[in-house]
C-alpha cells in the first residue's frame, strides 16, 4: 500500500478525510512517519524546512499552490522528484471572478462613487463601454487563459502577453521580451498573472507603468515580487496609474507600516484571489496519482529550467 503524506498547514485533517474517500487504497497520514517509513507523496503548500528531504522513498510532490517558486528556492525538493503544480477548476473559477470583480469595478468607476457617496457629492463621470477599454492580461496560462476569455466575452478589447505564442480567438496575441512594450502600449488596465521566476521578477516598473494609459489601472494576482512598490506608489502619486488591485506581496502578511495599506490609489485583499478549494483540488492531485500509479505522464509538472 502507498502512503501519501498531507503537510498542509490549514485543516490537515479536512484534507486527509477527502484523500481517504479518493484513495481509499492508500494509508494517508498528517504527520511524518518515523524515519526511514516510505511517503510516496507529499502534498505540500510551504512546508515547514527540512521535511521533504526528511522524507524516504518519495516519488511525487504535489503542490496545494499554482505558483511554486518558493518549492523552487528552497531546493528541497530532488532534482529528479516531480513537482506537480496546482491546477484546478476551482482556482481557476476563483481567479476570473476576482479578476473580473476588480476590472469591472475600475471600468465602470464603483470605487469613485464609493468615495464621492463618502461626502455625500452627486458626481457623474463619463462611462465607457467595456469595448473602449483595452486590457493586457500577463501570462497565458491555466489562469491567464480563462481570464482572457472573459474579459472577451464582457466585450474588452483583449490582449495577452505569454514566453511562447499562445491562440486565444478573439484576443491579441504577445510572446516573449520584445513583445513585452507592444502588449503594454496604451492599456487601461494591466492584469499581472505570470509566475514568479528571474525573468517575470520586478518586471512590473516604473518603465512598463509608463507605457500604459495615463491614468491605467493595475490588477496584480501574481506575485509581490512581479512589482516594485515603489514604482507603483509613485506612478499612482504622479496620475500615471489612477489605481492598483493587489491581491499578492512581497512579504505576507502585509508589513503593518507598508505604504500599500493607506494609499488612497490601492484596494488590496490578502491573498485570497483564487484559495486552493479542497475538494476540487483533492479531486486533481488523487488524479495525479492515479495517473502515477499507471504508468501515464503526469500533468502540470513543473519544469525545473523555466521556474514554472
Ligand atoms: P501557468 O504556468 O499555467 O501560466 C503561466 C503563464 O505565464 C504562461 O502563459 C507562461 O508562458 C507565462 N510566462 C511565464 N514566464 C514568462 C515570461 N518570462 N515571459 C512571458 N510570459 C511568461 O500558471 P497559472 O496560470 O496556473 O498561474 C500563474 C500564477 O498565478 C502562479 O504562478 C501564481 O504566482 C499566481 N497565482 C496566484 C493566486 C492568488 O490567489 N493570488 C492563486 C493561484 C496562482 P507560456 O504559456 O509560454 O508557458
Ligand atoms: C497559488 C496561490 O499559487 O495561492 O496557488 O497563490
Amino acid at each position: 500500500m502507498k502512503t501519501l503524506l498531507v503537510a498542509a498547514r490549514a485543516n490537515p485533517e479536512v484534507w486527509a478525510d477527502l484523500f481517504r474517500a479518493e484513495l481509499p487504497d492508500h494509508a494517508i497520514l498528517t504527520a511524518a512517519p518515523p524515519a526511514g517509513t516510505p511517503v510516496h507523496y507529499v502534498v505540500v503548500g510551504r512546508p515547514a524546512p527540512g521535511l521533504i528531504p526528511s522524507l524516504t522513498g518519495l516519488e511525487v510532490v504535489l503542490s496545494l499552490n499554482a505558483g511554486v517558486e518558493h518549492l523552487l528556492a528552497s531546493g528541497e525538493v530532488a532534482p529528479g522528484t516531480p513537482i506537480v503544480r496546482m491546477v484546478d477548476p476551482g482556482l481557476v473559477e476563483g481567479m476570473v471572478d476576482w479578476v473580473l470583480a476588480q476590472a469591472l469595478a475600475w471600468h465602470r468607476n464603483l470605487f469613485i462613487y464609493a468615495a464621492s457617496q463618502a461626502k455625500g457629492a452627486w458626481a457623474p463621470l463619463p462611462e465607457k463601454l467595456a469595448r473602449e477599454r483595452t486590457v493586457t492580461v500577463l501570462g497565458a496560462g491555466a489562469l491567464g487563459g480563462p481570464v482572457a476569455r472573459m474579459l472577451l466575452a464582457f466585450g474588452f478589447n483583449t490582449r495577452l502577453w505569454s514566453r511562447t505564442p499562445r491562440d486565444i480567438p478573439g484576443a491579441a496575441t504577445y510572446a516573449g521580451p520584445e513583445s513585452f512594450a507592444a502588449a503594454l502600449a496604451g492599456a487601461d488596465i494591466l492584469i499581472n498573472l505570470l509566475p514568479l521566476t528571474a525573468e517575470t521578477e520586478n518586471l512590473l516598473d516604473a518603465a512598463a507603468f509608463a507605457r500604459l494609459a495615463t491614468g491605467a489601472c493595475v490588477i496584480n494576482a501574481g506575485r509581490g515580487g512581479h512589482i516594485v512598490d515603489a514604482d507603483l506608489i509613485a506612478a499612482l502619486d504622479s496620475g500615471q496609474l489612477s489605481a492598483a488591485a493587489l491581491d499578492v506581496f512581497r512579504g505576507e502578511p502585509l508589513a503593518p507600516d507598508h505604504p500599500f495599506w493607506t494609499h488612497p490609489g490601492v484596494r488590496l485583499s490578502p491573498h485570497v484571489a483564487a484559495p486552493t478549494h479542497p475538494h476540487t483540488a483533492v479531486a486533481v492531485m488523487a488524479g495525479s496519482v492515479r495517473r502515477w500509479e499507471r504508468g501515464e505522464p503526469l500533468a502540470h509538472v513543473v519544469d525545473r529550467a523555466r521556474g514554472y
